[in-house]
């Protein structure tokens, strides 16, 4: 089987993560986000992924030969030359997709996290036999997703609903398809959306099928967004693979801790906080709902809670990180500074405190 993952468009709302890493690479609970997904796609009996690509493909191929010969999966590029939206890639990478098996094929946002039933929904998908299957989840502000009105008993969408204006329903799109290789007949190379011109069309015609995912689901290409979704992540780890979590008396809650990162004497560390690889956390510091990305040094007494740490950062002695604070990579907070939700350009200096949720250019 052949999957698509849909990693174009720019991760405004990531920054200033995202200007050191397209989204796809941004580490979310110890690992770029996109290797969650590859790691799921490869588990259902993927054996080819294309990535559709509009900006910086080079970063992203580098980063991932290394895990085409770990993993044992084969990943391709294929890439705009002016972003198609979310239905022209498929058509670009028609060639592949549709190849003489005639199986359907996987399409992925690059941004959403979940348990990832893919098997399930391979079962669903040949149980209705319409031409597309859609996971789908409950959400409390539907508004900024796709909407589905489905029947009951069978899951047939009757109607699709991009981003409503007016309520129509709490099931939204949860950014994950399953597509027989006839969809892309529907779509023409050129930049389409498969929200507002496809999905529409395919659910009038009553071949979109939608399953409710079992588990938790979350959108993770905007800060609060990320930090709830570490939340329901790390809750998950905790019922499948408990072991994979930190423990001891210094922990509380679920943690997850790089092997390689160092943590001193008298911390307290936890809830829902993730420390990456060659971190090092000094002693008597307190860490709560917040991620701290590779390389980073927490100096001693420092107190961070909601916030995101970037790649090789460091925050100063007695500094107090909080309410989402978000530092690029390799930024500088220096002893006893206090940040309110700062907003950090990669590569600054923070000689001053940040008093109120601001951008630090
Ligand atoms: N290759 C390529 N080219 N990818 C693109 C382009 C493009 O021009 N534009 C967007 N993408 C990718 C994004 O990188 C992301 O992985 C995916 O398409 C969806 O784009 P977002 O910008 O994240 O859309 P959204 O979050 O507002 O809404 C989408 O996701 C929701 C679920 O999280 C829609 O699919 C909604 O219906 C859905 O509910
Ligand atoms: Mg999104």
């Amino acid at each position: 089987m052949k999957a698509l993952i849909l990693v174009g468009g720019f991760g405004t709302r990531l920054r200033p993560l995202t200007l050191s890493f397209p989204k796809p690479l941004v580490d979310f609970a110890n690992k770029p986000m996109i290797l969650h997904q590859i790691e799921a796609l490869k588990a259902t009996g993927v054996t080819e992924v294309v990535l559709a690509i509009s900006y910086q493909p080079e970063v992203m191929l580098n980063f991932l030969k290394d895990f085409e010969s770990k993993l044992g999966i084969k990943i391709t590029c294929s890439q705009e030359t002016e972003p198609l939206g979310t239905a022209g890639p498929l058509a670009l990478a028609r060639d592949i997709l549709a190849d003489e098996t005639g199986e359907p094929f996987f399409v992925l946002n690059s941004d959403v996290i979940s348990e990832y039933p893919l098997k399930e929904m391979i079962a669903f998908h040949k149980s209705h036999g319409g031409e597309a299957s859609m996971l789908v989840t409950k959400v409390d502000e539907p508004s900024k997703y796709g909407v589905v009105v489905t029947e009951e008993s069978t899951g047939k969408v009757e109607k699709y609903v991009e981003k409503p204006k007016i309520y129509v329903g709490n099931k939204i799109n949860a950014g994950i398809y399953l597509l027989n290789p006839s969809v892309l007949d529907r779509i023409e190379l050129k930049p389409t959306s498969i929200e507002k011109e496809i999905f529409p069309k395919m659910a009038s015609e009553k071949q979109l099928y939608a399953m409710v995912l079992p588990g938790y689901w979350m959108d993770i290409g905007q800060p609060k967004d990320y930090i709830t979704g570490l939340r329901l992540y790390l809750d998950s780890l905790r019922k499948k693979s408990q072991s994979k979590l930190a423990s001891g008396a210094h922990i509380i809650g679920n943690v997850l801790v790089d092997e390689s990162a160092k943590i001193g004497e008298g911390c307290l560390i936890g809830p829902d906080v993730a420390i990456g690889p060659g971190c090092v956390i000094e002693s008597g510091v307190r860490l709560s709902r917040c991620t701290i990305m590779r390389g980073v040094r927490i100096k001693e007494h420092a107190c961070i809670s909601s916030s995101i740490i970037g790649w090789h950062s460091t925050v100063g002695r007695w500094a107090r990180v909080e309410n989402m604070t978000i530092l690029g990579q390799d930024v500088h907070v220096c002893d006893e500074i206090y940040s309110n939700g700062g907003v950090v350009l990669p590569h600054k200096e923070i000689k001053a405190s940040i008093l109120k949720p601001e951008i630090v250019m």
